[in-house]
């Protein structure tokens, strides 16, 4: 029996433990592509030489050659620049974008039937690019930023209480930056809503920690961004498509109403399986956080239209 085949484009930090994920958790075959071939070639090789001693079963390859991807059940794209201190995620506009759609559109070419799920930043607009360059319908292009956002919300929480990770359930709406909008009135904690737990300031410490996650990490590592949790968020999505998990994830989707948002990519909760996009639950939005969202929005469209105005 065929195995399911993940790409990854961009051998660098997120994409190398991208493959990483993917090959431990034997989520099928692996390939690494990068404009830096010998690089990617060299820690596909090395992760496949852990193999042994790990005992996972995925063929790992990697190359500056596309045709390696051919027929990729996913094919994840984490090419482009990351963010230096000082830096925000919007200055990588205009050079992601044209890395980004030269991805896109070579991935559209080797692998027609592939979900994408782009990683680069800034995250929302670029989902916008390799919409346009693959021609793919919406089901088939998500962007990763939701899974990663939820994942440091529940981890601010899970500190702040002392209890396992594994009991806090939370996501993050909106586009990837400094608008996000996690949701305290949907987290619980075993069940028991969050705001019973906690009070309002540490709520709100919370929430802004989360906003400013990315930041935090940053300015920690100093010379790039964060790969552990990033690349952990994609891994989660590829294995909700290859293994049709239908799961719920919050993920960037191209909104054609939902929300009363259209023709944008933003986070909302999503079903995955093994089509991409499968449906849009409709959740029930204060006005407080109706109005978060459709900030956070138009924060998201600014960029489209930059980009729009760069002509990338
Ligand atoms: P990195 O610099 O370690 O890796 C980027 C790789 O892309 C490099 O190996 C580079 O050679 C390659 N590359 C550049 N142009 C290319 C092209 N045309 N074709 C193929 N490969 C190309 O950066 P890192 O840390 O892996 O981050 C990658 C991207 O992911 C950045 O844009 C970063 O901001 C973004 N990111 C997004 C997150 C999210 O939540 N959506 C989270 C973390 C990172
Ligand atoms: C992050 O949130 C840099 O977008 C990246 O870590």
């Amino acid at each position: 029996m065929r195995r399911p085949k993940i790409s990854v484009i961009g051998a660098g930090f997120v994409g190398s433990t991208c493959a990483h994920w993917a090959a431990s958790k034997e989520l099928g075959d692996v390939v690494l592509v990068d404009i830096n071939g010998e690089a990617a070639r060299g820690k596909a090789l090395d992760l496949f030489e852990s193999s042994p001693v790990e005992g996972f079963d995925s063929k790992v390859e990697g190359g500056s050659d596309y045709s390696l991807t051919r027929d990729s059940d996913v094919v994840i794209i984490t090419a482009g620049l990351p963010r230096k201190p000082g830096m925000s995620r919007d200055d990588l506009l205009s050079i992601n974008a044209k890395i980004v759609r030269d991805c896109a559109t070579h991935t559209a070419k080797h692998s027609p039937d592939a979900v994408m799920i782009i990683v680069s930043n800034p995250l929302d607009a670029m989902c916008h690019v390799a919409l346009s360059a693959s021609g793919f319908p919406r089901e088939r292009v998500l962007g990763m930023a939701g899974v990663l956002d939820s994942a440091r919300f529940r981890s601010f929480i899970a500190m702040e209480l002392s209890v396992s990770v594994e009991d806090v359930q939370a996501f993050v709406f909106g586009g990837h930056g400094d608008t996000m909008v996690p949701m305290p009135r949907y987290v619980s904690v075993g069940g028991i809503p969050l705001q019973q737990l906690l009070s309002q300031e540490k709520i709100d410490a919370i929430v802004e920690r989360t906003r400013k996650g990315g930041a935090e990490i940053v300015n920690l590592l100093k010379t790039g961004s964060a790969y552990y949790a990033p690349s952990a968020s994609a891994i989660q999505m590829a294995e909700a498509i290859v293994r049709n998990k239908k799961r719920y994830l919050p993920c960037a989707v191209y909104l054609t109403g939902e929300y009363g948002i259209k023709n944008l990519f933003c986070g909302v909760i999503a079903k995955l399986g093994s089509k991409g996009l499968e449906s849009i639950p409709s959740l029930e939005l204060s006005s407080d956080e109706k109005a978060m969202f459709n900030k956070s929005a138009a924060a998201v469209q600014e960029l489209v239209d930059a980009i729009a105005k760069l002509g990338v």
